[in-house]
């Protein structure tokens, strides 16, 4: 949460900074801030998204070859002009803006305001400042000096930025549980809380590590430390971001173009580790571990979000295929329950940014309990990757929408492809049976493309229920993630109530709901438990209630019973679900287009969440 620029060098700083708010406004956009060294250290902030800044800065003349901005997510303290960051200290010499939480931020505070120091804000980032000019006055030591020793006295996750009017050639930053990335330019210095903002000036990056602090100043070398003063050489990493990626590409919205994007991504998640010809599936990341994966007595999943409905279907794939026991987990609920958890046992960690602070944690936990993590993460270089034992990334491109869409089909595709090798090396899969879905899986770019030709028919779907309250979606097998990806889309974006069931349990309690007001969704595709399925909407419209179907091109039975049905093409049901999402990511898009919602930046969500 919350988007983190700053740079230092020749160029003008505003262009670099407000153009790299955009980039990262996707992690909050509550309120927006930049801080610029022009003789003084000049700060300008809004609430609002990072037009709203745009609009408030335009006709000043903002100058400076250094400054800080920031795009906020509100955690302490509501969303307005005064809790935007950046934060001055208390002599207006220093500017700061921060990421996370200071969780021991209260006591701080209250020692600093028996000193006399006056809080403008309400925000914990406003402590932090306030106690490094302190430590700089108290103590007589340079800034960066007094940065690390104000982070010695915190608790909680951090990622900031600060600058010195007294120094207008330096930016020091640290980390602490939240991303940090620092861009190496000619004599310039990038820095932001991930690479997007970065990668149109440089390919030379460092990933911070937790509790490191860089000290970066215009044509010189980088000084890197830990809080703890131990000086430590940076590991310089070539950036592999594809500029095109970070733009719509003609499309309206972010998500929309992601949704297209996924015969690519899919092809991108398996390229290389899938050869159906040789018989092949292989996973270099983590050909260290497949042994001990194979062998494992059980799986455990966790993840958050969209992330965690994959899980779902991980754990459909790994049972169904290499007969390994999975269990998925919310990686929040995981972390507190205090799970059994032993050296045998494999985490498999799955998460779109890498940063998810719950996903972290419950890592955290399980390495210490000796549980090997396994990790499948988009964002290269995030922290999740960093932490794991080993992985294997996604490669679904940059996904900027809040909404995760081609992620989710990746982590699936990645998934399948584990499933599909523990299966391999297990010899629980015919063989003939493994190579069906080994070509199988390589046909599934083609047929996501034929699953995108439902778009006008989507759009016709969704003026209908523009205005609906309430939607359910119901699925069995390996269609019940689906019908739970499919609701959460919907809420997320369009914020209309929507609830995944599984067909069958519907009797159980949502049955009674039903009514002529309330479409329900089914995803009846033409294996597993179709019967089944049919009859739960037979039960369904005995109730009056209104019926989406999501079948399979050719279906007859349902058509005669659904009001609307959308084809999606045949595929073996192990892989249904990267075809059958593609209509609800659609209706969903369509629904909160017509709403009039934000699509790419829906209220109160954010991308990356860096916050227990
Ligand atoms: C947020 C995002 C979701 C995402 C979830 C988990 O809620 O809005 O789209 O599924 O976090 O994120 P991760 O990056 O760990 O997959």
């Amino acid at each position: 949460m919350c988007g983190i620029v700053g740079y230092v060098g020749s160029k003008q700083a505003y262009p670099i900074l407000i153009n790299g708010l955009y980039r990262l406004e996707y992690r909050g956009y509550d309120s927006a801030g930049i801080a610029i060294i022009d003789g003084d250290l000049k700060m300008y902030k809004t609430k609002g998204k990072v037009a709203d800044l745009e609009n408030f800065v335009s006709g000043k003349d903002i100058k400076g070859t250094i400054g800080i901005a920031h795009t906020r997510w509100a955690t302490h303290g509501e969303p307005n002009d005064v809790n935007a960051h950046p934060h001055y200290s208390e002599s207006k010499q220093l500017a700061l803006i921060h990421n996370g939480i200071i969780e021991n931020y209260a006591s701080l505070k209250e020692e600093l305001i028996q000193r006399n120091y006056t809080f403008k804000s309400e925000t914990d980032t406003e402590v932090l400042v306030y106690l490094i000019e302190d430590i700089m006055e108290k103590e007589g030591v340079p800034l960066e000096e007094a940065v690390r020793i104000a982070l010695n006295q915190v608790i909680g996750a951090y990622a900031i930025v600060v600058i010195s009017k007294n120094d207008p050639d330096m930016l020091i930053a640290a980390r602490k549980g939240s991303p940090m990335v620092v861009g190496i330019g000619d004599d310039d210095f990038y820095i932001a809380s991930d690479a997007t903002p970065i990668a149109e000036y440089t390919k030379e990056v460092i990933y911070l590590d937790d509790e490191e602090i860089v000290c970066v100043r215009k044509g010189e070398k980088i000084i890197l430390k830990t809080i703890k003063n131990k000086v430590k050489t940076p590991y310089i990493q070539k950036l592999e971001m594809n500029l095109t990626a970070l733009e719509k590409g003609g499309f309206e919205h972010f998500m929309l173009k992601e949704i297209y994007e996924q015969p690519t991504s899919i092809l991108d998640s398996f390229r290389g580790r899938l050869d159906a010809k040789k018989g092949l599936v292989k996973l270099g990341g983590i050909s260290d571990y497949e042994q001990k994966m194979a062998k494992a007595k059980r799986i455990i999943i966790i993840a958050c979000g969209t992330s965690w409905h994959a899980g779902l279907v991980g754990e459909y794939l790994f049972e169904d295929l290499a007969r390994i026991p999975v269990e998925v987990e919310y990686a929040s609920e995981f972390r507190y329950r205090n799970p059994v958890l032993n050296e045998d046992d494999i985490i498999i960690a799955i998460s779109q940014s890498g940063e998810t602070a719950d996903t972290l944690a419950a890592i955290q936990l399980a390495k210490s309990k000796g549980a090997t993590i396994i990790g499948i993460c988009n964002v290269v270089g995030s922290s999740i990757p960093r932490t794991t034992h080993a992985g294997t990334y996604t490669h679904a491109g940059p996904e900027i929408g809040v909404a995760s869409t081609k992620a989710f089909t990746a982590q699936v595709t990645v998934l399948t492809l584990m499933a599909l090798r523990m299966a391999q090396m297990k010899g629980t899969i015919e063989k003939s049976k493994f190579h069906h879905l080994l070509y199988e899986l390589e046909s599934i770019p083609s047929k996501v493309e034929e699953a995108l030709k439902v778009d006008e028919q989507i759009k016709e779907l969704a003026r209908i229920f523009t205005f609906a309250r309430n939607f359910l979606y119901l699925g069995r097998g390996y269609n019940f993630p689906v019908a739970l990806e499919g609701a959460l889309k919907l809420k997320e974006i369009s914020y209309i109530h929507a609830e995944g069931y599984p067909a069958a349990e519907m009797k159980h309690g949502p049955i009674a709901l039903i009514d002529r007001e309330m479409p329900v969704v089914v995803i009846a595709t033409n294996k597993g438990t179709y019967d089944k399925v049919v009859s739960n909407i037979q039960e369904v419209k005995a109730r009056n209630g209104r019926i989406i179907a999501i079948v399979t091109k050719g279906d007859t039975a349902v058509k005669e019973l659904a009001d609307y049905v959308i084809e999606v093409p045949e595929t073996d049901e192990l892989f249904v679900p990267l075809v059958a999402t593609i209509p609800l990511q659609l209706l969903s898009y369509h629904i909160a287009v017509m709403r009039e919602c934000n699509v790419d930046q829906p209220r109160n969500l954010a991308k990356s969440v860096t916050v227990e």
